[in-house]
């Protein structure tokens, strides 16, 4: 943490904070979320040529999405040191960490408490003023509904800037949105079925 830039490290404790009143409302274990919220950003401030010479010392292997946008390895690259170096043997956190800014299918809810507590911290939604919908949502619905608003607000925002998106952002709203439907007993929720 005293390695962090003020800025970041102001950042993670904010997502403390969130993660333990998340972690209070989805039965998960406060200091669990807690030491993940810490742990979750600690390589956010390296610059990207140093992000990716990390990812290949952790024998990661960063896909074209994350080539074209090291900071995406950020997650994965705080997870293998996490392990190594920090001997942090949480092994849900670690993956929580590993994909706190994409998501992926199969989330657990400590991984969901980490990943809706880095959106939803007050100064992201300073900053992403549409994103305290997800927060009202976590508070008072349900986490996959939340989860599931994030990433249907980011999926528009990286449309609107021509960001390619993430393989795992994806297969996490499809999965959300094809269990969501299913417990409706609807498909895609229209009429028109799906484009081909
Ligand atoms: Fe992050
Ligand atoms: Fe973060």
């Amino acid at each position: 943490m005293d390695a962090l830039p003020q800025s970041l490290r102001e950042h993670v404790l904010r997502v403390e904070v969130e993660a333990q009143k998340l972690a209070r409302r989805y039965d998960i274990e406060p200091e669990r979320a807690r030491l993940a919220a810490l742990g979750h950003d600690l390589v956010r401030h390296k610059p990207e040529p140093e992000l990716l010479e990390l990812a290949r010392a952790y024998d990661l292997r960063p896909d074209p999405v994350e080539t074209a946008a090291p900071v995406l390895m950020h997650g994965p690259v705080a997870a293998k040191m996490l392990a190594r170096d920090y001997g942090y043997a949480d092994a849900e956190a670690l993956i929580g960490i590993d994909c706190h800014t994409t998501g992926r299918a199969g989330m657990t809810m400590l991984e969901k408490v980490l990943f809706i507590a880095d959106k939803i911290e007050p100064g992201k939604l300073d900053r992403s003023p549409a994103w305290r919908e997800v927060a009202d949502l976590a508070a008072t619905s349900d986490i996959d509904v939340a989860l599931l608003r994030f990433l249907d607000l980011r999926i528009d925002e990286a449309v609107a800037e021509r960001l390619p998106i993430h393989q795992r952002m994806l297969e996490a709203r499809n999965e959300l949105l094809l269990g969501a439907d299913a417990a409706r007993g609807t498909w895609f929720n229209s009429g028109r079925g799906y484009l081909t």
